[in-house]
C-alpha cells in the first residue's frame, strides 16, 4: 500500500519544515523499517537514531503521529488505523517528528544531555557505602529481586521525558525516567541510602512533588514502567517521614485535602495563605504572594466570599472512604 510519510525535519536554530516521502509498504512494516528505506532509497540526508531494531536499546525514540514512541515497535498498519479513527482521513499518512523537551540536533536526532543529567541527579547507583563489602556478590531472595523487575525494564528511551508536562514548564524537575530509577533504588534491598534518597526526592519541585500527575508518561512508556505510579510510590514513602512533614509540598497536599473536605472545592484565598504562608507563620512566603493578591484585588479578581459546593457532604464522605480503604 502507498503511504505518505510526513517527516518534520530541522537543523539547530532553523525553522522546522515538513518533508513528504511516498513509500510502498506493508502494514506489518515498522516505522523504523520505513525510515531506513527512505534513507537508503530516497534521501540519504535524513537523520535518525537506531540500533537494536528490537525494542531493547531505546535509541529510536521519536514522535509518531503526535506521541512519543519507539520507531522499531510501532507498525504502519496500527498507525494508519489510529490516524483514520482520529481524522477520518482516507489517505494513509504517518507523521514523524523529533521527541519533545529536548533540543533538535538534526531532523529526528535530539540532544539528550538534560535527560542524562537529570538521571544522574537522582544518584542512580546502588549504595554500598556503609556496608562491609562481602567477598562475593550480594545475594537477594527471589522476592527482593522481583521488586526491581518493572523499573528494571526501563530502556532509557526518553519517550516519557519527551511528553512530560512538568519538564516542559519546570527545568528543575528531574523527570519521570529519573524518578522511576529513583524508586528502583529505594526498592533495592542492597541499597542503604534510603533516608538521604527520600530527603533528596522530597526537595521542592525537583523531585517527586514536581510531577503534575498528567499520566502521559504512563501512557507512552513502551516498557510499561509506568513512571507516574513509581512516583506515587516514592511519595507514599516520603509522607510518613517526620522530617518531611513540614515541607511545602506536603503542606500543599494536606491543605488541598482539608479545604476540599471543608467546602467541596478549593478556597483559593486560604490555599495561598496556608500553603505559601504556612498558616501565617512564614512571613517571607506571605510577602511573596502579597503583590499577586494586591494585583488581583485591583483588577477585581480577588474573591471576597467562598460558597461551599452543593456536593460537599458527598465529597467529604468519598475522601473518608478512600482513607478508610487505605488503612
Ligand atoms: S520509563 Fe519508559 S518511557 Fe521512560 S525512559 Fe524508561 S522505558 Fe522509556
Ligand atoms: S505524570 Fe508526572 S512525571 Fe509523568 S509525564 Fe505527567 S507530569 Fe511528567
Ligand atoms: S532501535 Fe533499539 S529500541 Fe528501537
Amino acid at each position: 500500500m502507498q503511504v505518505v510519510f510526513k517527516v518534520i525535519r530541522q537543523k539547530p536554530n532553523e525553522t522546522p519544515r515538513v518533508e513528504k516521502y511516498n513509500l510502498d509498504v506493508e502494514p506489518g512494516n515498522t516505522i523504523l523499517e520505513c525510515l531506513n528505506r527512505i534513507k537508503w532509497e530516497l534521501d540519504g540526508s535524513l537523520a535518525f537514531r537506531k540500533n537494536c531494531r528490537n525494542t531493547i536499546c531505546g535509541s529510536c525514540g521519536m514522535r509518531i503521529n503526535g506521541r512519543s514512541a519507539l520507531a522499531c515497535k510501532e507498525n504502519v498498519g496500527n498507525e494508519i488505523k489510529k490516524q483514520q479513527e482520529i481524522s477520518g482521513s482516507k489517505i494513509p499518512e504517518i507523521i514523524v517528528a523529533p521527541m519533545g523537551n529536548m533540543p533538535v540536533i538534526k531532523d529526528l536526532v535530539v540532544d539528550m544531555k538534560d535527560f542524562w543529567d537529570s538521571l544522574e541527579a537522582v544518584d542512580p547507583y546502588v549504595s554500598t557505602k556503609s556496608r562491609k563489602i562481602p567477598e562475593r556478590e550480594f545475594l537477594q531472595t527471589p522476592q527482593e529481586r522481583s521488586r526491581l523487575e518493572q523499573t528494571g525494564n526501563c530502556i532509557l528511551c526518553g519517550a516519557c521525558y519527551s511528553e512530560c508536562n512538568a519538564v516542559q514548564v519546570n527545568s528543575d524537575f528531574v523527570g519521570p525516567h529519573a524518578l522511576a530509577k529513583a524508586q528502583r533504588m529505594l526498592a533495592d534491598s542492597r541499597d542503604d541510602n534510603t533516608d538521604n534518597r527520600l530527603e533528596k526526592y522530597n526537595q521542592g519541585t525537583e523531585g517527586a512533588w514536581g510531577c503534575t500527575r498528567c499520566y502521559l508518561c504512563n501512557a507512552v512508556c513502551p516498557m510499561e514502567v509506568q513512571p507516574m505510579d513509581r512516583i506515587s510510590e516514592i511519595k507514599q514513602k516520603i509522607l510518613p517521614l517526620k522530617k518531611a512533614k513540614d515541607s511545602r509540598s506536603i503542606r500543599h497536599r494536606k491543605v488541598l485535602i482539608d479545604l476540599v473536605k471543608q467546602g467541596g472545592w478549593i478556597d483559593e484565598r486560604k490555599f495561598g495563605l496556608f500553603v505559601l504562608g504556612n498558616y501565617f507563620r512564614d512571613l517571607k512566603g506571605l510577602l511573596n504572594i502579597a503583590p499577586l493578591g494586591l494585583r488581583m484585588l485591583a483588577k477585581g479578581k480577588f474573591p471576597t466570599s467562598f460558597e461551599p459546593s452543593e456536593g460537599t457532604a458527598e465529597v467529604r464522605s468519598l475522601i473518608e472512604s478512600v482513607k478508610e480503604s487505605q488503612k
